[in-house]
């Protein structure tokens, strides 16, 4: 029968018995498979180990520290690499939303492709792969998969690892069992899904370092407040999106003329449907007022109350 103490000895046997003397790369996405994975591997193999953890400079405010903070304390050898200055180069004045994907599908495949030969050679790729991707990747190209989702799929031949994918037959509620015993902070351990491209998919429209700040200061707003409230469990994601729209305000004798900004927060099993949360008008009115009291680039706070479908859970 399944407990999480058996289970992780046995993946632990098994990762050993697969990797021998080998090195591994895992690349950490700050989520709850890869950050669970990286703690199972360190125990498993120790300083065969190289967990990457790239910054694109879209990350949600405070998010690498985080990172470094839940994971070096446990003894995962874990590489920060600020790559933000060739993404948002990369991204300089993108604003279709597939292009943005594919540009830091691009990067990302490059920066990590760059860590991978820098620590290298690594015998062994791993990946938190989870028993659902498994049975939707089996079904081929879904037309469920409308935005297109990248992971590290094109590395180049002579990176030609042997994958490690210790969770292939997890569910998430396992992995989120694992992560407790193996000591993640229930701040990762429970995080809602943040997408591959952060923050880029989040602002409407091109990209701008003053952009990315005025969306993080809100983000982190609003994820504190539901935080702070207990609604934080009780949404399967939440999120702001910065619009390029600007409209008419005052303040104080100003006229402003500033951005808008959509909050959005979704209940789901699964996030192939969703429906907006009904969170509570005392809630949604206190940040409203911490928002425009604290971002002054904004002026005015809406919330989406659209489901999924028609409109997905993102704005891009
Ligand atoms: P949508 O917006 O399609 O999102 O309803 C469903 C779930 O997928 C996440 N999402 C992404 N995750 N790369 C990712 O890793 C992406 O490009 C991407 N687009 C959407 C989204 O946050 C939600 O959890």
């Amino acid at each position: 029968d399944w407990t999480a103490e058996h289970i992780v000895e046995e993946l632990i046997a098994d990762v050993r018995a697969k990797v021998g003397t080998g090195k591994v790369l895992l690349g950490i996405s700050g989520g709850v498979d890869s950050s669970t994975l990286a703690l199972l591997l360190a125990k498993a193999v120790g300083e065969q180990l190289t967990a990457v953890f790239i910054d694109h400079g879209l990350l949600r405010l405070g998010e690498r520290e985080q990172v470094e903070q839940a994971l070096r304390p446990l003894g995962v050898n874990l590489v920060v690499v600020d790559a933000s200055n060739e993404f948002l180069g990369a991204l300089d004045g993108v604003s279709d939303p597939e292009e943005k994907r594919k540009i830091i599908g691009r990067e990302f495949i490059r920066a990590f492709e760059r860590e991978a030969r820098e620590y290298g050679p690594f015998e062994f790729l791993a990946q938190g792969t989870l028993y659902p991707d498994v049975i939707e990747s089996a079904g081929g190209e879904g037309a469920a998969n409308i935005k297109s989702h990248h992971n590290v799929g094109g590395l180049p031949e002579d990176l030609a690892f042997k994958l490690v994918e210790p969770f292939r037959t997890l569910f998430k509620d396992e992995v989120r069992e694992i992560a407790r015993l193996l000591g993640l902070p229930d701040h990762i351990r429970l995080r809602h899904p943040f997408p591959g491209p952060g923050l880029a998919i989040r602002i409407i429209g091109a990209i701008t370092r003053e952009k990315i700040n005025i969306l993080q200061r809100v983000d982190d707003i609003f994820i504190s407040g539901l935080r702070e409230y207990d609604l934080y469990n009780q949404t399967a994601q939440a999120l702001a999106v910065l619009t390029p729209i600007q409209s008419v305000g005052v303040m104080g004798d100003e006229r402003t003329y500033s951005y808008t900004v959509a909050l959005r927060a979704v209940t789901s099993a699964d996030f192939m449907t969703a429906e907006w949360a009904f969170l509570p008008y005392e809630f949604l009115a206190t940040i409203s007022n911490r928002i425009v009291n604290h971002v002054h680039e904004i002026n005015r706070v809406v919330y989406d109350i659209t489901s999924k479908p028609p409109a997905t859970i993102e704005w891009e």
